[in-house]
Order: structure tokens, then C-alpha cells, then sequence
């Protein structure tokens, strides 16, 4: 990438969490950043995705993944520990978070009957990890750091199935807000992406995921749905000095389907 382009990330660290696998969205976007020079660093979350993760970080040059449960403070305190004694990785200059997690049994029928460990624990690993993180993340980031998050329109439309996740997506997006008021005088930026329906592991826990992609091809003014690529283009421009100017937003990166009244 030329240089004295704003997207170029040469010299600069990313720590990018919510890799499971290949089509996580977070993996595209790790390695648009990678290709655009980034040092990335990527997380797992416990030992079954470890050996994954770890095989996709080795394809990334100068790549390394690390294990981050987000319900685990200690495991957070330790990555960031980590990653301050480490030459190329103490400073973050862009932070993405792209973990979500809802019991299945909360992912299907009537809202009305959500549980309340079905509602914590879902707010827990999807939105309060957010917050637990940017402030870990505050003490390493120089100014004109970047924070990216991913959202889904499930938090300002009743969407069937999608639930107590939509719930959480809406204070997922609150607290973008009131996270960009306080790290913006830090020259901190924080942002969402809302992105429409990706074939994902976490995407197919939701009941009638095929028919959300189906529905979302027939009615959106692009008539498709969105690519991994297209998510990680718009997160990478989030992150980089080209949206210098944007704190606090949500993005949608949907083929235009919010859009659509009727
Ligand atoms: N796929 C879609 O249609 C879609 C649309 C809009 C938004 N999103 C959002 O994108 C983000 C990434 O999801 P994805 O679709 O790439 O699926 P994914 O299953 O590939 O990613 C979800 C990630 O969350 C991680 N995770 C869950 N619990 C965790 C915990 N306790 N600690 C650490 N990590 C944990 C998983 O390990 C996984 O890597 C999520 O926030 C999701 O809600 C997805």
C-alpha cells in the first residue's frame, strides 16, 4: 500500500478479537488489516479454537494469538499485561471487537420468554465486554487510535428470532456512544458497523438464519447480501485516519436493506 495513504497501517498494531474461524467476520477484517500493513494480533477464546486461531494468526506476518475469554477479568488483564511487555504490540492503535454470544434457546420463538441468565449472559459477553475492553485498551492507545464493534439491525427492528441479541445490540450501540463521549477528548475513536446477514457460526444459532439471507436478497435496493470483504473494507476505513471525523456512529454495511420501508 502506497505510504502516504491514510488506510496504510504499516508500523501499527491491531488486536482483533472474535476469530473463530475462517468465515468469522473478524477474521476478514484481520486480514484486511494485516494487508494494509498492520501488525494484528488476534484472541480465542479457550482451547477448542485455540489451535484454529493460532493457525490463521501464523498466516499473517508477524501475526500471534492470545487467549482472551471476555467473562474473565483475569484473562483480560493478562492479554493486555501481554501485550504492554511486547515491543511490537504496546501500543493499539486499532481495537476490534466482534464477539457475541446468546444461549440458542434465546435465539428462537416468543421474546417474552427470555430469561434473565438468558438476558446477563448474553449482555455480558456482547456488550459489557465492550466496555471492559476499551478501558483496558484506553492505557495502550495513542491518539488517533480507533475502536470498531459489530452490530446487526436487530437493535432498532423487532427482528423474529433475533431476540434478547437485539436487545443487547441496541446497548451494544448506546454504549458505542457514550464510549466515543468519554474517549474522544483522548483522541480516542469508537464506531459500529451494522452489517447485514453473513453466513457465520454465530449467525447460524439464530432459527430461520437461511431465510433472513433469502429475505435480505429479495428486499434490499442491491438485491444481495453483503460479503465478509465489504464489512472488513468499511471497518478498515473506520479504523484509519480517513474517518477522522466519525466517533460515536453506526454504519450500516447491509446492501441498503434498513432502508427499505415497504
Ligand atoms: N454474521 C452475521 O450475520 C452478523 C451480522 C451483524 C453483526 N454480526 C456480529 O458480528 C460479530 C462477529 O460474529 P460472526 O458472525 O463473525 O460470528 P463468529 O461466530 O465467527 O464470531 C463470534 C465470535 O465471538 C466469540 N466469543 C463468544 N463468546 C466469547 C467470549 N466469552 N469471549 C471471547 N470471545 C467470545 C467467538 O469465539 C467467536 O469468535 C458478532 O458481534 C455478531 O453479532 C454478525
Amino acid at each position: 500500500m502506497n505510504p502516504s495513504n491514510p488506510a496504510n497501517f504499516q508500523g501499527k498494531h491491531a488486536l482483533v478479537l472474535g476469530v473463530a474461524n475462517e468465515r468469522s467476520i473478524a477474521w476478514s477484517i484481520a486480514k484486511t488489516l494485516a494487508g494494509a500493513g498492520a501488525t494484528v494480533t488476534l484472541t480465542y477464546q479457550g482451547e477448542r479454537i485455540r489451535a484454529k486461531v493460532e493457525e490463521l494468526a501464523s498466516s499473517l506476518p508477524n501475526g500471534k494469538a492470545l487467549p482472551c475469554d471476555v467473562q474473565d477479568d483475569q484473562q483480560m488483564d493478562e492479554l493486555f499485561e501481554e501485550l504492554r511487555n511486547d515491543p511490537d504490540r504496546k501500543t493499539i492503535d486499532a481495537l476490534v471487537h466482534s464477539v457475541a454470544f446468546a444461549l440458542k434457546e434465546e435465539l428462537e420463538g416468543r421474546f417474552v420468554l427470555t430469561s434473565r441468565k438468558g438476558f446477563l449472559l448474553a449482555h455480558e459477553i456482547s456488550v459489557y465486554s465492550l466496555i471492559a475492553l476499551a478501558r483496558r485498551a484506553e492505557t495502550l492507545m495513542p491518539h488517533g487510535a480507533s475502536i470498531l464493534t459489530l452490530s446487526y439491525l436487530g437493535a432498532e427492528r423487532a427482528i423474529p428470532n433475533y431476540n434478547v441479541m437485539g436487545v443487547a445490540k441496541a446497548a451494544l450501540e448506546a454504549s458505542v456512544r457514550y464510549l466515543a463521549a468519554d474517549l474522544g477528548p483522548h483522541r480516542i475513536r469508537i464506531n459500529a458497523i451494522s452489517a447485514g446477514p453473513i453466513n457465520t457460526l454465530a449467525a447460524r444459532g439464530i432459527r430461520g438464519f437461511t431465510e433472513m439471507l433469502q429475505y435480505v436478497r429479495e428486499k434490499a435496493p442491491l438485491k444481495r447480501n453483503v460479503t465478509q470483504q465489504e464489512v472488513a473494507d468499511t471497518a478498515l476505513f473506520l479504523l484509519s485516519p480517513l474517518a477522522g471525523g466519525i466517533t460515536g456512529e453506526v454504519l450500516h454495511v447491509d446492501a441498503g436493506f434498513n432502508i427499505q420501508g415497504m
